[in-house]
């Protein structure tokens, strides 16, 4: 016969300790409305420890032995949801104007290189997006300009001397893997049309393959936000539906740190329903047929 499961019940001061532990090793804010989820997952972490109460799970975070634990738990309270070309007004916004005018600005200074960052990348559809999105704007923006170069036979994915280098990177180890593999199934391909298919994807069975050299475009890192150190000099960050679950205090602290991490006149686009009121006065907000960005404003001096 299967043994009951018993979940030990959390005390208020338990919890508050372990609320204030994830928050500050990774932002995550766990208010009144999502609780319940945290509870839950605790509950779920410490039968798999086997420890008897919520102090002795606490005590086992905070120590040096429990560094792997306090990473299964950071995994097991993030939300991956995730799918190619998510929000389309948002994706078109960056094709259609931010890419174009960055390659504009970048050609006119003789600077061939465009470096964007997908923060909280998840299963990597945001950074894949990403890359085919740049592809087809290089190769689109080089039919209507001349090329101040010869274009090797056959042409490369990115003409050079383009240099393009798109990071993606996550707090959790397990989307990651599933990111580098880039192997996705019908449900996930449901936004994808099929040019984007036949051109940047390889069908085996049933599953599509990212292209190796899409997949070579995109370097997968992990990277905590909540963390100082934080890659630099990028023309864009995309950073959606990762805000929402930190509170005011670290969503202020990260636009900071973005601002930081852009080079002059960068771009910034964070998810639907988030928005910069009343974060940062640092940006400037860019809106065009239902697609929102940010764009870095420069202080003079
Ligand atoms: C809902 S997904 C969003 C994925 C993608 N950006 C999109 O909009 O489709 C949020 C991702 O943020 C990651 N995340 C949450 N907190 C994080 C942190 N402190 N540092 C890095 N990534 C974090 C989660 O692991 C998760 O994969």
């Amino acid at each position: 016969m299967a043994t009951p499961s018993i979940n030990l019940s959390i005390t208020e001061p338990e919890l508050k300790l372990l609320q204030t532990l994830v928050y500050q090793e990774c932002g995550m804010f766990f208010d009144e409305r999502r609780v319940h989820f945290l509870q839950d997952r605790l509950q779920r972490r410490l039968k798999i420890t086997g420890l008897d109460s919520f102090y002795s799970y606490y005590r086992l975070l905070t120590s040096r032995e429990g560094r792997a634990e306090l990473a299964a738990l950071v995994e097991n309270l993030t939300v991956n949801e995730t799918s190619f070309f998510r929000n389309k007004p948002q994706i078109e916004l960056f094709h259609k104007n931010t890419l174009e005018e960055i390659l504009h600005r970048k050609q006119s200074r003789r600077d061939f290189s465009l470096r964007v960052w997908s923060a909280g990348c998840s299963t990597g559809q945001e950074p894949y997006t990403l890359a085919m999105i740049i592809c087809d704007a290089l190769a689109y923006y080089y039919l209507r300009n001349p090329l101040p170069f010869e274009m090797p036979s056959p042409k490369p994915l990115i003409p050079p001397p383009w240099k393009v280098e798109i990071l993606a990177s996550d707090i959790n180890y397990s989307v990651l893997r599933a990111a580098q593999e880039g192997i996705y199934n019908e449900n996930h391909m449901e936004a994808v049309d099929y040019a984007f298919r036949l051109r940047y994807f390889d069908k085996t069975g049933d599953k599509y393959a990212i292209k190796k050299a899409v997949k070579e475009l995109v370097h997968f890192d992990f990277h905590n936000l909540k963390t100082e150190f934080l890659p630099q000099r990028n023309d864009v960050i995309f950073c959606r539906n990762v805000m929402i679950y930190f509170d005011e205090a670290e969503q202020k602290r990260l636009v900071d740190k973005f601002y930081r991490c852009l080079n002059s006149e960068g771009y910034l686009f964070i998810g639907h329903a988030e928005s910069l009121f009343g974060l940062s006065d640092k940006y400037k907000m860019i809106h065009v047929n239902n697609g929102t960005a940010y764009q870095r404003i420069e202080v003079n001096g």
